[in-house]
């Protein structure tokens, strides 16, 4: 265990992007510095760097860090078009990746060319600021939600290595927890990448917060039992309907709330939200890699030439969501602007 990790999964200086390698966490804290656009394009594509506010934030430091290499280049602007191309390829489900890289591309535009740099670097550094602001005012809106003493669920991880502040779901928890109100949070393990196991229930253990890790399946029997206030997440994409694609499992915990009566909250910034997408059926859900699934820890966990459906991200239809927790407040779905 790492005892004393630093509380940002992400920052740039002098046109160096330093990020937390988060495959490698719990074990080791491995820290990537970095100038070079395609290293944070693989570090999303291989989860290195996840969850939807900061993989937008670190796509457009990448464009800007990039924009200090190319900028005497005379194909400067085409190059810096490509690169919003290729971290545009990515990873298609959180739409704060694509608003990120739209933001960037319009700095890029419009930046007179004695500014480029400075105009890239104020954006990117802009997106950054504005997350982590946001994740203030959702906690903020979040806390009158959590009664005394409360017994939370969540899934996946949706704290400071989510994002560029103290996190969506789990800024509303680490919040409550700060002003006494939590008395335990049950994290599921977050099959098959662990985002639960390895990096919630290490941002928990950090911060002092009592904590238990359960196996995905596990959650209905949790909300059958009883004792659960409330179950929150995150998002990576708020249709126009309200329905939210998150991590695979957050449908089956919304269905299990649902059916015992425990309200389901979905906690994210206004840069999720895509009115552009009707409804969750318009949502591209990422399908990862079959071996994520046949194999554990590097070794092979089921037979050879067995077929593997391993989407990602599923949606929650907005029906099953309580309330949408925001920086701009509470909303019902469906939401209004
Ligand atoms: O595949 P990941 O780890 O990027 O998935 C992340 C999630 O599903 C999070 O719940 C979501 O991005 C919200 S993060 C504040």
């Amino acid at each position: 265990m790492i005892p004393f990790p630093p509380r940002s999964a992400i920052d740039y200086r002098d046109g160096k992007i330093r990020f937390i390698d988060q495959r490698y966490l719990p074990g080791r804290l491995e820290i990537i510095e970095t100038d070079d656009f395609r290293v944070v394009a693989k570090a999303i594509k291989t989860l290195a760097i996840r969850g939807a506010p900061l993989i937008g934030v670190a796509a457009a430091f990448a464009v800007a860090s990039y924009a200090r290499i190319v900028v005497d280049h005379p194909d400067a602007v085409k190059r810096l078009i490509t690169s919003i191309e290729i971290l545009r390829a990515t990873r298609p489900t959180a739409v704060n990746l694509f608003n990120s890289l739209a933001i960037m591309q319009l700095a890029l535009e419009s930046a007179p060319v004695e500014a480029l740099v400075s105009t890239l670097e104020y954006a990117a550094i802009a997106i950054h600021d504005d997350d982590r602001n946001r994740c203030e005012l959702i906690a903020a809106a979040g806390l009158p939600l959590v009664p005394a003493d409360a017994r939370i669920v969540t899934i996946c991880n949706t704290g400071f290595l989510a994002t560029a502040g103290i996190g969506t779901a789990l800024g509303v928890i680490t919040k409550a927890f700060d002003a006494g109100k939590v008395s335990e949070v049950f994290a599921l393990e977050t099959r098959p990448l662990l985002q639960g196991a390895r990096l919630t229930a290490w941002e928990l253990i950090q911060s002092n917060i009592p904590a238990t890790l359960l196996v995905d399946g596990a959650a209905a029997s949790l909300l059958k039992r009883g004792g659960i206030d409330l179950a929150i997440i995150g998002a990576d994409r708020i249709a126009a309907n309200g329905d939210t694609a998150n991590k695979i499992g957050s449908l089956q915990l919304a269905l299990a709330c649902s059916k015992f009566g425990v309200p389901f909250y979905v906690a994210a910034p206004f840069t999720t939200f895509d009115s552009g997408t009707a409804s969750g059926e318009q949502i591209e859900i990422e399908e990862r890699v079959a071996t994520e699934v046949t194999h554990f820890a590097g070794k092979e966990s089921a037979p050879p030439g067995i077929a593997v459906y391993n989407p990602a991200f599923d949606v929650v239809d907005a029906g099953l969501i309580t309330a949408f927790v925001t920086d701009r407040g509470l909303f019902k779905p469906h939401y209004s602007f």
